[in-house]
């Protein structure tokens, strides 16, 4: 990526037309997972040559399950490092959570305990990914609808684990919203205690309201206002690095998805640049 500031999509087949077309939808760089697309042939082989020669793509994985106890799936990863050095990917992130189990996937991204032996057992598994695929580890704070075994704060786990294992942090600042609506805890507060300076990459998306005291992170719907006003709080307090909009359920017309990254893009402008905002090349 060559500006400072850069505002991506999601890349989903159900839109995929759209990264391609004249007066599609064109932003500055996409984002996969990467078990959806490693070794795919055919139609969509070509679909996605096509649309990662055009965008600088970003990876962000499902399963790499990083609190699993068991080791890593080396094979998975070896690929992974292929389409890293195949695709001049910049970032392969994935989620702080657990996914796998016994070798049974749990189809799910479950909390870690917020606990040091299992800060310990991260930070292993971490450095033992890292060395393989020599480079950082982007890994995302999860949203999570109930903490199990807790020892210590959100806070305090995600740190420890940036600082001890020298992984990033990919910041969802709508998960941020998510947990501190449902746990009942101030957002602003989260985000003051976060290693800022170590942050690579930010998600943003919207969520449902499905009862008064319960929002789930969905990815179906529009940003709300108080997640932008998060963000821009947020992003006041450090430099810039790439943002994305992530939209997987109910798409919205292409034209909604482009007043949401230009208004993503004017608050990164007004942080991250003195100069004059400049409109319309999304
Ligand atoms: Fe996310």
């Amino acid at each position: 990526m060559k500006e400072d500031i850069n505002i991506g999509l999601g890349f989903r087949r159900e839109i995929a037309g759209n990264f391609l077309e004249e007066g599609g939808i064109h932003p500055d760089f996409i984002e996969v997972a990467p078990e959806n697309w490693i070794d795919m042939g055919g139609y969509w082989g070509d679909v996605f040559k096509k649309v990662t020669d055009k965008y600088p793509l970003i990876l962000h994985g499902l399963s790499l399950s990083i609190g699993s106890p068991e080791k890593p799936d080396w094979e998975f990863l070896k690929k992974v490092k292929q389409l890293v050095k195949d695709f001049h990917v910049e970032i392969y992130s994935d989620h702080l959570t657990f996914a796998k189990m016994d070798n049974a996937h749990l189809y799910d991204l479950l909390p870690i305990p917020f606990r040091e032996d299992a800060v310990k057992h991260v930070v292993q598994r971490i450095k033992e990914v890292q060395d393989f695929l020599e480079r950082p580890l982007t890994l995302e704070n999860a949203s999570y609808y109930t903490s199990v075994a807790a020892e210590m704060t959100e806070q305090q786990f995600i740190s420890s684990i940036v600082e001890e294992s020298g992984c990033n942090l990919l910041l969802d600042v709508n998960n941020v919203y998510v947990n501190a609506f449902n746990h009942q805890y101030d957002a602003q507060e989260f985000i003051d205690s976060m290693p800022l300076e170590r942050v690579a990459y930010i998600h943003m998306a919207g969520h449902y309201k499905i009862q008064p005291d319960l929002i789930i992170d969905t990815h179906s719907e529009a940003i709300i206002d108080p997640v932008f006003d998060l963000f821009d709080y947020t992003i006041e307090k450090m430099g810039p690095v790439p943002v994305l909009l992530e939209r997987d359920f109910n798409f919205p017309e292409m034209e909604e998805l482009k007043t949401e990254m230009g208004r993503l893009k004017s608050i990164c402008q007004k942080n991250w640049t003195s100069d004059v905002i400049q409109q319309g090349n999304i």
